[in-house]
């Protein structure tokens, strides 16, 4: 991990060690904190730089990886990003595939870092910034076809522990440490998982009593055993309507919440009004979740989220219009 003071061998070593940020201008006025985990400032301006490096590097470890082998996945932009910025300092060749649905900065971005993106249609009824769970199914089939024609290493992040592994290593013990082991109760906007189950890991681990809530879009909440009846939500990234997450443990999860498109954007406009924080909507989402937290049985309690991803994400979108 980073030390302060000394020149990194390279940018994969600038990634985690984020900056931990009382939200004190949203919270004016209501009794407790929200600490918030500035995961969008990694190099890859998201969260998902970390699990890019542990995924690549548990597998360099492990021999599943071979030297100058293609390295495939799937990705709503951020891991592929991640996975860009990893492979790349490596000298790993690096496909993406991507549904048309995510915004396009993050193919543009992708391909900078020297990915080859792979763009796949939406299915017909589904809109662009909307990523529904069959247009990730048709994502999933693509990348498929693409680990077997080029005989590449699968960076799975569904299912290889080393997503797990990024938060429980790194995300988890950084809050604990930065908060001073103060926070009560945490809360994340769940894709795969695997930030809300390797963080809830190291937070169970260090204090039973510390509560973690599943963050879901509201209309497509089937974590909580809802019905979905809006899978085209505009929260990017995750509420992909996935009822079995190989990753998430069940055990650690207690409590559901569910954000609306409208708070999530409005919260992600008043973290860059208000705080100087630019984020995207996922981020607009856990914060809009801690809020509430606090407003109802965790007045007085400290709440952690992570804020995942860049606003810059999102200049094509009408996040900022
Ligand atoms: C912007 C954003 N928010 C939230 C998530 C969900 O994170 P996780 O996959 O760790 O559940 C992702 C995952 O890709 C993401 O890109």
């Amino acid at each position: 991990m980073m030390q302060q003071g000394q020149p990194l061998s390279s940018a994969i070593e600038a990634i985690g060690n984020t900056p931990l940020v009382r939200l004190s201008r949203l919270t004016k006025g209501l009794d407790g904190q929200i600490l918030a985990k500035l995961d969008y400032l990694n190099p890859g301006l998201s969260k998902k730089d970390r699990i890019a490096r542990q995924i690549i590097e548990d597998a360099e470890s492990e021999n599943r990886l071979k030297p100058g082998q293609t390295v495939v996945e799937l990705t709503s932009g951020n891991t592929g990003t991640g996975l860009a910025i990893v492979c790349g300092t490596k000298g790993y060749p690096f496909v993406a595939v991507m549904s048309k649905g995510n915004s396009m900065e993050r193919a543009r971005m992708m391909s900078a870092l020297g990915a080859e993106v792979i763009l796949v249609n939406q299915l017909q009824d589904s809109k662009p910034g909307q990523v529904s769970g069959g247009d990730l199914e048709l994502v999933e089939k693509e990348a498929q076809r693409i680990v077997l024609e080029r005989k590449a290493f699968r960076a799975d992040q569904f299912r290889l522990s080393g997503n797990f592994r990024a938060h429980y290593l790194h995300t988890g013990p950084e809050f604990i440490e930065q908060s001073g082991g103060s926070i009560d109760a945490f809360c994340d906007f769940v894709g795969t998982g695997g930030s809300f189950a390797g963080c809830t890991a190291a937070f169970k681990a260090h204090n039973p009593r510390i509560r973690c809530f599943v963050v879901e879009p509201d209309g497509a909440a089937v974590l909580a055993k809802e019905p979905v009846t809006y899978p085209n939500h505009r929260i990017q990234g995750g509420g992909y309507s996935m009822p079995n997450l190989p990753l998430l443990q069940h055990e650690h999860i207690d409590g559901y919440l569910k954000v609306t498109d409208r708070e999530a954007v409005d919260i992600a406009r008043r973290l860059a009004r208000e705080e100087g924080i630019f984020a995207g909507f996922s981020s607009g989402a856990n914060v809009a979740a801690a809020l509430y937290l606090l407003q109802t049985s965790f007045a007085g309690k400290t709440i952690a989220v992570i804020l995942c991803d860049s606003g810059l994400k999102y200049l094509s979108t009408d996040l900022w219009a």
